[in-house]
């Protein structure tokens, strides 16, 4: 007796260990758990489609069990049922597959999903017979005032890298900031190098700082910050260019050289219109000079000329 009890109840414990490893097996995997694992918090989005596709935001940071329930009114063709499916990211849910009835004048189906980590995240899709579908995209909230231009600063100087997530969108828990040294991009620990690095993060972890100190040029180079939440890390990215303080000077050196030569092409210029000028007075009085009443007529000449400049 007690020996089949034993029996049955490793026989138990195997089933369950078994059933434990399905599960963890299937949320690391990369399709998604259609089961929940844990009582985790529920959310439900209904959408009614009218037409033949609608895209639908999802923005979390909490894990949760999201409901998604896709009615639709169907085409002109109203057959008595139709096949639908789920995907994510483009890829067919494996067991998703289920013939709808045409009920009520719409077609409605729903499903759990599992939304606990970053890999859950993604384009959730319910497709109607290949002829209407929802994506549901399921995304933690981006960081807005992405910025394409890099900071310049100078070698020697500090330099502060910000990143901000829009005040309306939830609060991160924290936020980190990582540094690209080509091929991967590796935490920035300030507790390491803290002469080197500050982060100074806004109370309400709307914003937050890096300050990069003793800057030179290896600093140059791309960051990214990440806001964390408890369900996955959003990333943004900013660009550092460290120069040398003569380095902004010089178009401004180009541009000095080139007035200074313009100038004395000008003055050059005046002068040779002025010389011919003299040359030219020159020339008259020598013809007046020729005439027979030279004196007076040069000193008419010339105050005609006087008369002329003014
Ligand atoms: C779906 O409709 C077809 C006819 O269009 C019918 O033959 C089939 O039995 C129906 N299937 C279900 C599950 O109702
Ligand atoms: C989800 O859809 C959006 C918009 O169509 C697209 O930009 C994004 O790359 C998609 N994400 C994934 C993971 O497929
Ligand atoms: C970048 O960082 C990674 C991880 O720390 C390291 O393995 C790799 O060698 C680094 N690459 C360069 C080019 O420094
Ligand atoms: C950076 O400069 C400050 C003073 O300008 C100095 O106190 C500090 O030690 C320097 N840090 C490094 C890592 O050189």
């Amino acid at each position: 007796m007690s020996a089949s009890w034993k029996q049955l109840s490793s026989q138990i414990l195997l089933l369950l260990v078994s059933c434990r490893h399905i599960n963890t097996k299937a949320s690391s995997s990369t399709q998604p758990p259609l089961a929940p694992i844990t009582p985790l918090k529920t959310d439900v989005r209904s959408i009614v489609l009218k037409g033949e596709s609608h895209t639908e935001k999802i923005e979390l940071v909490n894990p949760v069990n999201l409901t998604l329930e896709c009615t639709w009114t169907g085409n002109q063709n109203k057959l008595p049922n139709i096949t639908s499916y789920w995907t994510k990211d483009g890829e067919e849910i494996q067991n998703s597959q289920l013939s709808v009835q045409f009920h009520n004048g719409q077609y409605n189906i729903k499903q759990v999903f599992s939304i606990v980590s970053e890999e859950n995240l993604g384009n959730y899709s319910c497709v109607f017979g290949n002829e209407a579908k929802i994506v549901f995209i399921v995304a933690i909230p981006q960081i807005g005032e992405v910025r394409d231009k890099p900071i310049i600063s100078y070698m020697g100087d500090s330099a502060v890298l910000t990143c901000k997530m829009d005040d309306k969108k939830p609060k991160p828990n924290t936020w980190n900031w990582y540094r690209h040294n080509g091929t991967e991009k590796e935490q920035i620990n300030v507790t390491v190098e803290p002469h080197r690095y500050e982060i100074k993060n806004k109370e309400e972890k709307t914003e937050t700082r890096l300050v990069v100190n003793n800057l030179t040029e290896a600093d140059s180079g791309l960051y990214s910050c990440g806001a964390v939440y408890a369900i996955g890390t959003t990333m943004s990215h900013v660009e550092l260019k460290v120069i040398a303080f003569m380095e902004p000077l010089k178009p401004f050196i180009v541009i000095m050289v080139e007035v200074v030569v313009l100038v004395a092409a000008i003055l050059l210029y005046e002068k040779s219109q002025s010389k011919k000028k003299v040359t030219t007075g020159d020339g008259t009085t020598a013809d007046q000079k020729n005439m027979p009443q030279g004196d007076y007529n040069a000193t008419e000449g010339s105050s005609s000329m006087r008369q002329r400049k003014v």
